[in-house]
């Protein structure tokens, strides 16, 4: 297969240039430098990429696409901000959250602001279909609001089931990921049924990247990570792995941990806790078992490129779902 990496990067770097030119202003410095703190640091720029790649696959120039794939990386970006508030979160990108930094009405203002500044770059974009991309954009960032409350009200619920679980990820996850593709390939002009293929892609790209994300918030190396691991233990998440650990976990003393998970006791905070969490996981298959349904929803994505017309296109969206499997942060 070609390495299109030469490629990402590129259009990465025309991104972050995008993104530093559209904040402009400086004063008050205490809204402004969070904001700068968090655009600058880091990130894989998936999200605006994927709207680049989506664009050209569809045949168009992905210059065209440009406004439109800031304006959600920069949606997503504040979508971050308010989840290190609610996730509790110390690090974000290898660095300190903006509300542990500052303090926490700075990191909601933040994030507030974000979402203006999205709105911006969406604004720049050009196409003749804006209602279209409008109606998009609106959608996903009400659908990640619907799957962060669940998201937040699964910590409380004792009965959460793997298909919640998969529920919620379509909502806080797929879904930024389907506009992505479908604003690309509105852009360009693509066919319905061919957009209509492209968010199928995106959604189950989306159900595998957040197991995935899922995955290295306990297995991950913390360094490469940029987040702290352990985190969704601590905070009670009802991930796939957890779920799945209850379901098999034989033995009494395992599943009272793993129980103490569900019900957010005080011992999930203590310092040994994760890792006996993590040693239940791999003692009972549980990441081999989660690592093939990431496989299984990667390959019910790429199935959905079926629909797209040229060899190039379906290739280069392939090989964005392998760089999405294989990533180590
Ligand atoms: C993190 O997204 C949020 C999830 C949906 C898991 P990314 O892993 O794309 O974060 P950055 O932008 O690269 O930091
Ligand atoms: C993120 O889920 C979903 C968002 C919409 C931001 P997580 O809470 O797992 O994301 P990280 O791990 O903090 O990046
Ligand atoms: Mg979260
Ligand atoms: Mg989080
Ligand atoms: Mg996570």
């Amino acid at each position: 297969m070609k390495d299109y990496s030469d490629k990402y990067n590129s259009y990465k770097t025309e991104i972050n240039n995008l993104i530093k030119s559209l904040v402009i202003k400086t004063e008050p410095r205490n809204l402004y430098d969070p904001i700068r703190y968090i655009l600058s640091g880091g990130g894989k720029r998936l999200r605006p990429v994927l709207t680049l790649f989506s664009c050209e696959a569809f045949g168009s120039d992905y210059r065209n696409a440009l406004y439109a794939a800031t304006a959600i990386e920069l949606l997503h970006n504040f979508t971050l901000v308010h989840d290190d508030i609610m996730d509790n979160a110390d690090t974000r990108r290898g660095k300190i959250t903006i509300h542990k930094k500052w303090d926490r009405d700075t990191a909601i203002l933040a994030g507030d602001h974000l979402i203006a500044l999205s709105l911006k770059a969406l604004n720049m974009t050009s196409s003749n279909n804006m209602k279209r991309i409008y109606d998009y954009y609106i959608n996903s960032l009400s659908e990640v609001c619907e799957g962060q409350i669940y998201d937040k009200a699964f910590e409380k619920d004792r009965n959460v089931s793997i298909n919640d679980y998969i529920m919620m990820c379509r909502k806080k996850t797929s879904k930024l990921l389907e506009s992505c593709t479908a604003i690309g390939g509105i852009i360009a002009e693509a066919s319905d049924n061919e957009i209509k293929s492209a968010e199928i892609y995106a959604e189950n790209l989306g159900l595998a990247f957040q197991m995935q994300d899922d995955l290295l918030d306990i297995m991950g190396e913390e360094e490469n990570f940029g987040k702290k691991t352990g985190g969704d233990i601590r905070e009670g998440k009802k991930t796939f792995l957890l779920l799945k650990a209850i379901e098999l976990a034989g033995d009494d003393k395992d599943r009272n941990v793993l129980i103490s998970v569900i019900n957010k006791d005080d011992v999930i905070s203590e310092d040994n806790f994760v890792n006996l969490v993590r040693e239940i996981y791999l003692k009972y298959g549980v990441i081999n078992e989660a690592n093939k349904v990431v496989k299984e929803y990667t390959e019910k994505a790429v199935s959905a490129l079926n629909n797209i017309k040229t060899k190039e296109g379906k290739e280069l969206l392939y090989w964005f779902s392998e760089i999405i499997l294989n990533r180590s942060h």
